[in-house]
């Protein structure tokens, strides 16, 4: 349409557009030339025309070599890297398949030499256009480009004319682009292997592989304090699964908004103590929807990124189309240069985390208050790896920088003013972790979260989490808030591998928080650390490799719980001792002498854990369990969360039962009533046949019933 209207202002200059019917110049237009297929029937005509085909081929050529032209500057390669594109010497039909620079050179370059074979005389052979402009720059453009100039010459054409076989474009190959892909992830060493781990909640921390007889020790898991066995976490959920089913049954909007995800939101929103709380279906949606419904909505948005960020942040950012200015991690110095380059006025938001879950480092949170204030900036804080972990109830590392204050507020809905916790615009964290379900929110205003209920599409447009599981997640929080043994000998525990680890050499990443990265240095030996202690110790340990960490800083990443006993540690500490023997892996000496790796082997071993000894010691005498001991379950803890959920669920132990118990108690009459019966009978016949008796005369005889009866299922 729009080619039409354009040729309909040259009708008084072109006697051959003059002449001809719109509806013939349409169809010309849009129907392509069956021997040059990038050209339509239109093109085609008007290269045999005096004035338009030199023109025709003048501008082709302009094109291609603005490709080609284009292709030595630098915002190239940023146009590739966006697209996942790292190209070598050779790029692959894949790659330039995928990148738009290349295809877009390739599409030109293609048009250009079908413009030559048919303004072209049978005896001439033209040099190709796309042979002559293809040039360096992109890597791609060359390979592109000349992959296309492979146009048939005009004698070809002619002859294809008589024999009407014309070659199809083959199809794209999507298994060798596939294959290309695998290929790269494990020439360097990305490529992930997946372990069958079946944690075992009757037996935490221990799991059975694909084999359900083979049994392993977990180290890694995130199921930080062993709340994804937790009893009342349990039993909630049975009872929410029993009374309300299996899903939601829809979107947050459409007949999944129930009384138990508005009790969770309630219940995270008073745990920061800030208005609001909104669920997602997982922190990395909450981070990727909110980031990217905020930046996309304040005008001319920029984005302070720390450059540990995780993967959900740097997506929503990047989906939000704001500007992004990344920050030396944790570095407060050059933060603010970064921001004071830009106007007060202008939208900034700050988004950084507390714990850094692959290196154990702790966010400033105070101090990026503090520039976020002096800079008119929001601050985004994720504390994922936190909550649970961190505060007298849990809340996360802002919520421990004010312990006392905190503690002393207890349930209050208020917020402490000026604490840090506070100070921070909004924060977001998981239920999938320290609280053992699955599931994400962010908290923050009244009407930020309004804002990103009614504008995020990661909010909306899906369904939402279970109501068992909501259920399930607010039993997790309540019990930790008020429970707070689990996460106090979570820390003892990482204190005693931290320092027999240190005892024998074995680096790990120095860091104040509860993660334990023991530095191996090298993708290949990491992995095979990780196989050695499975297969020969049972203990499960993930290598972390590139691009969750730096190359050269591949680490196995220990995850120490309460629930792991002295002997489980010991066991480890000696396993991975005799690993690092038998594979050569450099030990803390080692990195010293060659100037330190990750922070190992520089001085800066000695960190003082954020949990202090006093804070520890708020939790009463929290002790190391040995093999065999029972995890110690906080009674009363208990029945905070039973309360929590009496309106909903009924009362535990009342007459009111489960849907459970009722129907064991029916299972239980069934078989009183045959034993009665059947005893009934029994003695009937054993006493003296009268004339006209009727089984009613044996009414009062008294037949002793065990008080337990085995019921089998
Ligand atoms: C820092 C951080 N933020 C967000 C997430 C995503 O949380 P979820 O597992 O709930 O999607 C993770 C997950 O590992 C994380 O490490």
């Amino acid at each position: 349409m729009e080619k039409l209207s354009s040729l309909s202002r040259f009708k008084n200059s072109c006697p051959f557009l003059g002449r001809t019917k719109t509806s013939t110049l349409r169809t010309l237009t849009t129907s392509s030339s069956p021997r040059f297929p990038s050209l339509s029937q239109l093109t085609e005509r008007a290269t045999g025309c005096p004035i338009m085909g030199p023109a025709l081929a003048l501008r082709s050529n302009q094109i291609a070599s603005g490709y080609a032209s284009l292709a030595g500057q630098a915002d190239v390669q940023k146009i590739h890297h966006s697209k996942g594109i790292y190209p070598g010497a050779n790029p692959t039909e894949a790659d330039i398949a995928k990148c738009p620079h290349a295809s877009a050179a390739r599409a030109a370059a293609r048009m250009a030499d079908e413009l030559t074979a048919a303004s072209t005389k049978p005896a001439e052979k033209a040099a190709s256009p796309a042979e002559t402009v293809a040039a360096a720059g992109c890597p791609f453009h060359k390979a592109a480009a000349t992959a296309e100039s492979k146009v048939p010459p005009k004698e070809t054409v002619q002859a294809a004319k008589e024999t009407p076989v014309i070659d199809a474009p083959s199809a794209f190959s999507y298994d060798s682009f596939y294959t290309a892909e695998l290929d790269k992830k494990r020439k360097d060493h990305s490529y992930r292997y997946f372990n069958n781990i079946n944690r075992l909640a009757a037996k935490f921390p221990v799991a059975h592989t694909a084999s359900v007889k083979e049994h392993v020790q977990v180290w890694c898991a995130n199921d930080y304090l062993g709340m994804g066995n937790n009893p009342v976490v349990l039993e909630t959920m049975h009872r929410a699964l029993d009374k309300y089913g299996a899903g939601a049954g829809g979107t947050r909007n459409i007949a999944g908004n129930s009384a138990m995800h508005l009790a969770l939101e309630r219940e995270l929103a008073s745990l920061h103590r800030k208005p609001a709380a909104l669920l997602f279906s997982s922190c990395y949606v909450a981070n990727d929807a909110t980031l990217s419904t905020l930046g996309s909505k304040l005008p001319g948005c920029v984005y302070f990124s720390d450059a540990s960020n995780h993967a959900s942040m740097i997506q929503g950012i990047r989906h939000s189309g704001a500007k992004k200015v990344i920050f030396k991690h944790n570095d407060l110095e050059d933060l603010e240069a970064k921001l004071a380059m830009w106007p007060r006025e202008t939208p900034k938001i700050i988004a950084f985390e507390s714990v850094y879950s692959m290196c154990g480092s702790i966010g400033p949170i105070a101090e990026i208050c503090d520039l976020a204030k002096k800079y008119g900036a929001l601050t985004f804080l994720d504390e994922v790896h936190a909550v649970g972990l961190y505060g007298p109830r849990g809340a996360g590392v802002a919520e421990h920088l004010d312990f006392e204050a905190h503690k002393k507020a207890g349930e209050s809905l208020e917020p402490v003013k000026e604490s840090i916790m506070d100070r921070v615009d909004m924060i977001t964290g998981t239920l999938g972790k320290a609280y053992g379900t699955v599931g994400g929110y962010v908290a923050g205003s009244a009407d930020f979260i309004d804002m990103i209920r009614s504008y995020a599409p990661g909010f909306i447009f899906t369904t939402s989490l279970p109501p068992s599981t909501a259920a399930g997640a607010r039993a997790s929080v309540i019990y930790q808030k008020h429970h707070a043994g689990d996460r106090a000998l979570k820390q003892v525990n990482v204190r005693t591998v931290k320092s027999r680890l240190a005892a024998l050499d074995i680096p790990v990443v120095p860091g104040p928080s509860h993660i334990v990265p023991v530095l191996v240095g090298d993708a290949g030996l990491a992995k095979k650390a990780s196989d050695k202690l499975l297969g020969e110790h049972g203990i499960y340990v993930q290598s972390i490799n590139f691009p969750t960490v730096a190359v050269g800083e591949e680490r196995l990443r220990v995850t120490v719980t309460p629930r792991h006993t002295a002997e489980q540690i010991d066991g480890l500490v000696k396993a991975l001792d005799k690993v690092f023997s038998e594979l050569g892996i450099n030990r803390v000496r080692d990195w010293a002498a060659l100037g330190g790796r990750a922070s190992v082997g520089v001085g800066l071993e000695d960190v003082t854990p954020i949990w202090t000894d006093e804070q520890i010691a708020t939790a009463g005498n929290v002790k190391t369990l040995r093999d065999g001991e029972q995890a110690v379950i906080d009674e009363k803890a208990v029945e905070v969360v039973r309360g929590a959920f009496e309106e909903l669920l009924g009362r535990v132990g009342s007459g009111e039962l489960t849907m459970e118990e009722k129907k064991v108690k029916l299972r239980v009459e069934k078989v009183e009533r045959a034993l009665l019966e059947g005893a009934m009978n029994l003695a009937a016949e054993a006493l003296p046949k009268r004339k006209g008796y009727v089984g009613a005369a044996v009414e009062g005889i008294k037949v002793p019933v065990a008080s337990t009866v085995t019921v089998s299922a």
